[in-house]
């Protein structure tokens, strides 16, 4: 008998083999993880939430609008043509937890920021039928006169700082400041520029006045899949 037939006919041996070929396998998968620093490559121009944006995307996952929307562009020429550049990953490291989604009842977000103005979007979530006739979005009015809660936003900053995204003390200390000026036309952005780089700052919800769930959730919409400067950007990473 050869040394297959009795490996295959020793039921206990045949598990033993087995169990070892799958453990070797294993390790050679995985050790290597553990030498990494980083499974996402970095890319430019990413950097964390503001908290005005945070604050809006706490409101998304809320209202569970990833329940009709993704936030992920395949690589596939239809979704790139029609929404432009596939998602990085490097795109939703800062996301806890991520939106990417595979339901699509409505179109994918992942790069709907600077699409449309800010009265488009306030108009088109307060009444979404006003500016798309035939569309079957609900609509989420109340929040143009639902006020922003913002007492807590160093909290959700410092929650995100326990999962690696890089916000500062200095961030988690001014978060309540850094929301206001976001969400105030003409306000001096000097501090907050530094802490957010091209972060946009104005009116949101169409009132000036008043900061509201509205304003955050629109300031959230705006800068999504806007970071990375695509012109600039090097499919090769720079090192082929
Ligand atoms: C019941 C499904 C549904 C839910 C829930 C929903 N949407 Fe939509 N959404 C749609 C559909 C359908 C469209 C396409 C028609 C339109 O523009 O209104 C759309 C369009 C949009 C657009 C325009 C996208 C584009 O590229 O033209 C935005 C922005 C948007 N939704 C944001 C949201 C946000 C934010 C929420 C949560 C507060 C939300 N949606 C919840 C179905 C939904």
């Amino acid at each position: 008998m050869d040394k297959h037939a009795i490996i295959e006919r020793n039921a206990t041996l045949l598990l033993i083999g087995s169990l070892l070929v799958v453990t070797i396998g294993g390790i050679v998968e995985i050790a290597p993880l553990f030498y990494l620093q980083n499974t996402i490559e970095k890319v430019e121009g990413m950097r964390p939430y503001t908290p005005l944006e945070l604050a809006g995307r706490n409101i998304y996952v809320r209202e569970g609008c990833y329940v009709c929307h993704s936030q992920m562009i395949r690589p596939f020429r239809d979704e790139v043509e029609r929404y432009g550049h596939y998602s990085l990953a490097a795109e939703s490291m800062y996301d806890h937890p991520f939106q990417w989604g595979s339901k699509r009842t409505g179109p994918d977000l992942a790069r709907v920021g600077e699409r449309y103005s800010n009265e488009w979007h306030a108009q088109h979530l307060a009444d979404p039928q006003s500016v798309v006739p035939e569309s079957i979005m609900p609509s989420y009015a109340f929040l143009k006169s639902t006020p922003l809660q913002i007492n807590d936003l160093s909290a959700h900053l410092t929650a995100n700082a326990g999962v690696g995204v890089p916000y500062s003390q200095e961030m988690i200390d001014a978060a309540v400041e850094d929301a206001k000026t976001q969400s105030t036309p003409d306000a001096d952005t000097t501090a907050f520029d530094a802490r957010y780089p091209k972060a946009k700052s104005g009116d949101f919800d169409g009132d000036p006045q008043a900061l509201t769930e509205m304003d955050a959730l629109v300031a959230y919409l705006q800068m999504l899949g806007t970071l990375v400067d695509f012109k600039t950007y090097d499919e090769t990473g720079g090192d082929r």
